[in-house]
């Protein structure tokens, strides 16, 4: 007979059918209870071991983690909080699993332990959870865009321009590391390269996005991201996903529009999709919260500040207010912060944070940012002095989301540029989109494992992303 996912099985009423169900143990009691796991959900299917049908050298091969196939029959269960069980007419071990020198217990590990143990964690209940909510939303996401008549555009990985301008990229070559070609005048000669020239992991497809924008009208990419940034955060990774769509015909009121009503379908799509899964995760953080000082915890737990997020609209508020609300804030006054707070200063993540967490308590968009500290192609505001952007703040995240319109104008875009020391020669390519039929056009970006850490309640990205790549973590 047909193999049955727990998930899927678990839905049915006992009436004695026969399945077969395969999965990996998580824990067997008296010899007769087998708590069975297929990934499909945390809740664990009960096996029933019919007592002195097996050898004892067979059962002590069922250990936490081994896998097994079973087949047998659907039978009420008279355990409590459970409406069925399997009763086992044949067991087949299918790998065993030496409790000896597998690593994990059946019992709560730490986060940090799992983390050292990151290639077997996906076997927890936590990210069972974690992965199966990431999937959802990443599924939400395109099926958000494919509703809108968005086109998902793949742009490079590998690419020679730095979209960002920010210096921190990772650098890819074929050249020989020991003794690489060199030009007179000792530096490395590129040119000799497979590509010809120095070439990059992308940091952002946001440049290629606004080709592809200007030709079909809107699209979105959805894909890994590099920075060689050395943060050692819990709120940064040196390669992340992040969502960018381009939308043309737009301004920076349509692009706030859009990423707000956005943020709220994938998250929708998860609470309707995931619903046993976001309940154990607020489960386990209320649980977490719980070893905090009173007032270091939430005053909501995670499905009640989803709810809350669903339905309110975001704040909107320009850097100069943001700025002035700091100013006026008691946090400033009493010296709490350690950064300075002044009109042309990037905020820092404790500003960010006194906002959404202290000031508005729910997600803040800040736009018209001074343009010093913003990227060279956002639209140049009629002041002269700040520019068309906008970032979303998230409480307990802080920054999920940074957008902006474009500079579409050819010379305002030159003067930028220069200003700025970006190559114009290196982005005639780009330029082209200004030079032939240019018009208004705006995008963000969403940080992919920012949005789930915000999800699922967890805290450190490097617990909502399968393999982690940050600073010193690249075993596999
Ligand atoms: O603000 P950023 O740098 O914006 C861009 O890359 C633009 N090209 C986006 C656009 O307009 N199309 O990055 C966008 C988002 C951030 O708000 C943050 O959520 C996430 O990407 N992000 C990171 N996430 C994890 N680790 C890092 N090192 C990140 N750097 C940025
Ligand atoms: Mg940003």
């Amino acid at each position: 007979n047909k193999r049955v996912k727990i998930k899927e099985l678990l839905t049915w009423e006992p009436a004695q059918q026969e399945v077969t169900v395969m999965g990996w143990v998580r824990t067997f009691r008296n010899n007769q209870f087998i708590a069975l796991n297929d990934g499909s959900t945390n809740t664990n299917l009960q096996v029933v071991v019919e007592l002195g049908k097996y050898e004892d050298d067979f059962l002590k091969r069922i250990t936490t983690s081994s896998s097994l196939k079973v087949t047998g029959t659907v039978i009420a269960s008279q355990g409590k909080g459970q409406k069925l069980e399997i009763k086992a007419a044949t067991l087949e071990i299918l790998g065993d699993s030496d409790p000896e020198k597998y690593p994990l217990q059946p019992k709560k590990h730490s986060l940090e332990f799992l983390r050292e143990k990151a290639h077997l964690r996906f076997r927890t209940n936590t990210f069972g959870s974690v992965f199966r909510v990431r999937h959802s939303l990443a599924f939400a996401i395109h099926k958000f865009f494919h509703e809108k008549g968005f086109l998902y555009m793949h742009t490079p990985i590998i690419t020679a321009s730095d979209a960002e301008g920010a210096g921190e990229m990772f650098r890819v070559t074929t050249l020989p590391f020991d003794n690489p070609p060199r030009n007179e005048d000792g530096s490395i000669n590129f040119k000799e390269d497979f590509f010809g020239r120095t070439t990059n992991l992308t940091v952002s497809g946001q440049l290629e996005g606004e080709l592809a924008a200007t030709a079909f009208g809107e699209i979105y990419t959805f894909g890994p991201t590099f920075r060689a940034e050395n943060s050692n955060t819990t709120r940064h990774l040196a390669e992340f996903w992040m969502i960018e769509p381009e939308m043309a015909f737009c301004d920076l009121e349509d692009n706030m529009n859009l990423a707000e009503e956005f943020i709220k379908y994938i998250i929708r799509f998860a609470m309707e999709h995931n619903r046993e899964d976001l309940e154990f995760l607020a489960a386990r953080l209320a649980e977490e919260e719980k070893q905090l000082p009173a007032d270091k915890r939430s005053d909501m737990g995670l499905i009640e500040k989803l709810e809350f997020v669903l339905n309110n609209n975001f704040e909107r508020i320009t850097y100069t207010e943001a700025i002035d609300i700091l100013l006026q804030s008691p946090a400033y006054k009493k010296k709490k912060f350690q950064y300075e707070v002044k009109w042309g200063v990037d905020m820092q993540s404790e500003h960010e944070r006194y906002l959404v967490e202290k000031h508005f308590k729910k997600p803040v968009i800040v736009t018209n940012y001074p343009k010093e500290f913003k990227a060279f192609y956002m639209r140049m505001n009629e002041d002269g002095k700040t520019v068309a952007a906008m970032d979303i703040l998230a409480p307990g995240i802080g920054e999920i989301v940074g957008g902006s319109q474009r500079e579409e104008r050819m010379e305002v875009l030159e003067a930028r540029m220069k200003e700025m020391n970006i190559p114009a020669e290196e982005l005639w390519w780009y330029l082209d989109t200004r030079r032939f039929g240019t018009v208004p056009h705006a995008g963000f970006g969403l940080g992919f494992e920012r949005m789930v850490l915000f999800v699922t309640g967890m805290s450190n990205i490097r617990d909502v992303i399968a393999f982690p790549r940050a600073p010193k973590t690249a075993e596999f």
